[in-house]
């Protein structure tokens, strides 16, 4: 075991008081209550993280689904590197160098008619970037529609296109929303209900609630192509193309907020790419920024665009994440990360359909490429949810050397989550399934 020494001590000279004193003046409104383990990491590198004690951890979360090509990748690093020695901040009347090269690859990455980039630092921000576009396109609409589970972050505007969160206190301050049921087949077909009927059937609930159920047609439907909050859930693959089909008829703009499917996690750049359907405006953050922050849209070329003013934030065209946002596309090819992200993502769900077999705690292993979810029950008939098990197997990980996610929506939070680094191998994969069978073995036998 190798102590790790941070850089930072090079520059700061800090006691344990001083960490403490930090402890309390922070306000925790960013993380979760239920993980309750306030761990300090010091290092990662690709699919690992390391604590202060040298302790190496697989990281199946890639802290908050964003380190896509792997943490701290060097060529990245070396870039934003330079890119902070030459300008780290523009005011966002000039152009950089980084902000036009990362829009032109950004607009040749993404299918069809998709074409027009704004960029910004946060998923939620891009949220609201797409729900200015749709509504300068499609003026005086009534209310926006998410899906049941959504999640789309956490401004004021995307808290209420979420799922209800529990202590959301802003309620009155939000644009209206109205949610409709998603085929979430699992657990909510009607009897002998096929995956492609509940597809239909939760397609037409948008076609109705479109025609008779709100005052005044909605701009557009925000939807994630796979729920990351809400269950890890992808959905029967006809459902995306009723989607698209019901939106074109209706004259509804259809957002996807690849914020967690986008940057190569299902195995393509885009969801968008694997469902083959080409929405009308993507928005994107997370893996983008190859560890850094950037986020933003990626629109329809024939749609109204922003104009000046419309969207302006100060920091919203961050040259040093632009320029590790440029390298982060160039790794994803040079490495071939998303062939490795079929690959090892296929192995992973084999593997865990294979542990099923000896756990009866699993009952659905779902999601395309590295975007694994599975939902843990206490009774394969009833389906009862087994929250308290997934809570433990995230514990238990971490005293294994494995960062399991977790799902917390609605109050259920019974499934763990599969999705590290898109750079992990099959020896670290086999590492995580082989504390995962170990685990669940633990927590079956206490029952
Ligand atoms: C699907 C989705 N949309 C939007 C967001 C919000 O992104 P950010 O936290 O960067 O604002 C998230 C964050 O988890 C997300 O998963």
């Amino acid at each position: 075991m190798v102590q790790k020494k941070p850089k930072l001590n090079d520059f700061f000279e800090y006691t344990e008081e001083d960490l403490q004193a930090g402890r309390s003046a922070l306000m925790r409104g960013w993380s979760s209550g239920v993980e309750p383990v306030f761990k300090i990491f010091v290092t990662a590198q690709g699919a690992s993280l390391w604590d202060a004690e040298g302790n190496e951890f697989i990281d199946c979360t890639a802290q908050a689904w964003s380190n896509n090509i792997g943490a701290n990748d060097p060529r990245v690093i070396e870039v934003a590197v330079a890119q902070t020695q030459d300008l780290t901040h523009l005011r966002s009347n000039y152009d950089s160098i980084p902000l036009l090269l990362m829009a032109k690859e950004l607009a040749a990455s993404a299918p069809g008619r998709l074409k027009r980039v704004s960029f910004c630092l946060h998923g939620s921000m891009a949220i609201e970037s797409a729900l200015k576009l749709a509504v300068k396109n499609r003026p005086n609409s009534g209310p926006l529609l998410t899906l049941y589970d959504g999640y789309h972050g956490r401004s004021v505007a995307t808290m209420a296109m979420s799922w209800p969160h529990v202590n959301n206190d802003f309620n009155g301050l939000m644009p209206r929303v109205v949610r409709i049921p998603q085929p979430y087949h699992y657990r909510h077909a009607l009897p002998g209900e096929t995956p492609e009927q509940m597809a239909r059937r939760c397609a037409d609930m948008l076609r109705d609630t479109i025609r008779y159920g709100v005052n005044g047609k909605p701009a557009a439907f925000f939807m994630e192509p796979v729920q990351g909050n809400g269950a890890q859930l992808d959905f029967p693959r006809e459902y995306y193309h009723y989607v698209r089909q019901v939106c074109d008829e209706e004259g509804v703009l259809l957002v996807w907020d690849e914020v967690q499917t986008g940057m190569g996690r299902c195995g393509t750049m885009w969801a968008a790419e694997y469902y083959g359907v080409e929405p009308d405006i993507i928005a994107f953050g997370k893996g983008v920024g190859g560890g850094f922050p950037l986020a933003g849209i990626i629109a329809r070329e024939d749609l109204i665009g922003f104009e000046a003013g419309d969207d302006a934030l100060t920091f919203g065209q961050f040259p040093v994440a632009l320029a590790a946002g440029l390298m982060a596309l160039r790794v994803m090819k040079e490495d071939n990360l998303l062939e490795n992200c079929v690959r090892v993502g296929e192995y992973a769900t084999r593997g865990l359909w294979k542990l099923a077999e000896k756990h009866p705690l699993i009952g659905d292993v779902r999601g395309p490429g590295l975007n694994i979810g599975i939902e843990l029950v206490r009774d394969r008939q009833t389906k009862e949810p087994a929250a308290h098990e997934a809570m433990e197997v995230y514990r238990l990980g971490l005293e294994n050397g494995v960062i399991f996610g977790t799902s917390r929506y609605g109050g259920i939070g019974n499934v763990v989550k599969i999705k590290p680094p898109l750079c992990i191998t099959i020896d670290q994969m086999d590492r995580v399934l082989n504390v995962f069978d170990q685990i669940l073995t633990e927590i079956e036998e206490k029952r």
